[in-house]
């Protein structure tokens, strides 16, 4: 396809350039348009001022994540006036979210595409460049892009995600997941392993199999009377090899289940990490959020986690403020925290979402104020827990897949430990992809640092 950029030539290969914001979903998302545009003739670019096409592909889990991304819409409005040729889509779950907002209130923008309508890509394109306005936020019962190989938009070429399902079903009240990114439904197994078989052929050494809630998966194989679950999936994947490490992530504490930990627990290349978000320890809060569990639940599937697996790191997310938040709902946040001892924590203020259950029938009630300090006390016991967390590695060895190079140092390596630790260490000769074992001697605040382990 043709396209003409800003000196009136005729270009071959129109230039894509994408911008990410959000989850891991989102970022599995834009290498999945990368590869249908560049199907079509597409190549991507780097350089925003380059581009024929801008996409970005945007997040609207809370108020701040999408203010993010207007302030960014003001920056690709100076590049419009300079380049009016220049061609920009707004793409992912606030698309989904705002398509007629967006279209009518913000004149730059040429295409809006919500995350199930990305193979239509080429044509809508081909619609704004005959000059109309391009919009699909189509949602879909079966789209999982199965059969697509996505272009990996990764620098450092070791670990990938794999997307193993897409939509959410759980309704949480406060979240607008389900609204903007449809019913859930997983992906054909054989199609996984063929991606995560072809990414080990080609030197990767770390897929992260990806998913709002991975512990329903479940592949109905109606043909032959079969269904595979996500133990069996995650088995299956982690045969590949056992120089490949594997990941998954998100867990749902109401589905998972004790086989997946044994499957874990059977295979040294899954990795030693469960995030678990939590959301609140407080049962009274669990059930105005309809998350399915009480804080006594959660803490059984901590308790199965220690016991199964003793070396795993649990990490989770956290939020404050929720519509009818106490004090006493809060102290039990905290109480919880230290009961489990989290190694890590994404920490929020709650953040209504307009047409979710919570913003429907809650009142926001919680001030901004109080939020904001209450917001402050789990930041504050969380950096005193993850510290903790730190002091008790040192003096250990761990296996390290070695990533890139330190930015603070170009004598040392940084990698990750199986519990997804950032562990720094000297280079010596070992490279980008290797597996080595690592002695910490000391941390800072966000990361391990070690000497490579002298063989016993
Ligand atoms: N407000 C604040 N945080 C939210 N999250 C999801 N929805 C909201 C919201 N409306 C958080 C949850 C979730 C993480 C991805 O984002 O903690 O686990
Ligand atoms: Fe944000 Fe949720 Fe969409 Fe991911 S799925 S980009 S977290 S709104």
């Amino acid at each position: 396809m043709a396209n003409q950029n800003n000196t009136n030539q005729k270009v071959i290969s129109p230039k894509l350039y994408i911008e990410t914001y959000g989850c891991q979903m989102n970022i599995a998302d834009s290498e999945v348009v990368v590869s249908v545009l560049q199907d079509k003739g597409y190549s991507v670019t780097e350089d925003i001022n380059n581009a024929d096409i801008i996409l970005i592909n945007t997040c609207s889990i809370r108020e701040n994540a999408e203010q993010r991304v207007w302030g960014r819409l003001d920056v690709f409005k100076q590049i419009k006036k300079k380049n009016p040729a220049v061609k920009v889509g707004i793409i992912g779950c606030m698309a989904e979210r705002l398509k007629e907002k967006l279209l009518e209130e913000e004149k730059i923008v040429d295409l809006v595409v919500g995350p199930d309508a990305y193979r239509e890509l080429p044509s809508l394109l081909e619609e704004v460049d005959s000059g109309q306005k391009a919009v699909n936020v189509i949602l879909s019962k079966e789209e999982t892009y199965a059969d697509i190989n996505p272009v990996r938009l990764d620098k450092n070429r070791i670990s990938a995600f794999i997307s193993i399902m897409r939509g959410c079903n759980n309704m949480c009240s406060y979240c607008i997941v389900p609204y903007v990114r449809g019913a859930e439904r997983s992906r054909d197994p054989k199609t996984i392993l063929n991606e995560a078989n072809d990414l080990f052929q080609k030197g990767y050494k770390e897929i992260t199999l990806i998913g709002q809630n991975v512990d329903s998966y479940l592949w109905q194989d109606e043909e032959h009377h079969k269904s595979v679950s996500f133990a069996q999936l995650l088995e299956s994947v982690a045969k590949i090899s056992q120089d490949l490490r594997i990941r998954f992530s998100t867990s749902h504490p109401k589905d998972m289940s004790d086989e997946v930990l044994y499957v874990m627990a059977m295979y040294n290349n899954i990795c030693n990490h469960i995030h678990l978000p939590a959301q609140s320890g407080s049962t009274r809060i669990l059930e105005k959020m309809k998350r399915g569990y009480t804080r006594e639940w959660y803490l059984d599937r901590i308790k199965a986690i220690k016991r199964i697996l003793p070396d795993c790191a649990i990490t989770t997310d956290l939020m404050t403020g929720f519509p009818g938040e106490t004090e006493e709902d809060h102290q039990e946040t905290l109480r919880l925290m230290k009961e489990v001892n989290y190694d890590l924590a994404f920490m929020f203020k709650y953040s209504e979402r307009p047409g979710t259950y919570a913003a429907r029938h809650l009142k926001d009630d919680v001030k901004e104020s109080e939020k904001t300090r209450r917001l402050t006390e789990i930041i504050d016991l969380q950096n005193k827990l993850s510290e903790k967390s730190k002091r008790e590695d040192l003096g250990k060895v761990f296996e390290v897949l070695v990533e890139g190079i330190s930015k603070k140092s170009k004598d040392h390596f940084f990698g990750r430990n199986s519990q997804n630790k950032v562990v720094v260490f000297p280079r010596l000769n070992y490279k980008v992809g290797d597996y080595v074992e690592v002695e910490i001697i000391d941390c800072t605040s966000a990361t391990l640092i070690g000497e490579v382990a002298t063989k016993h």
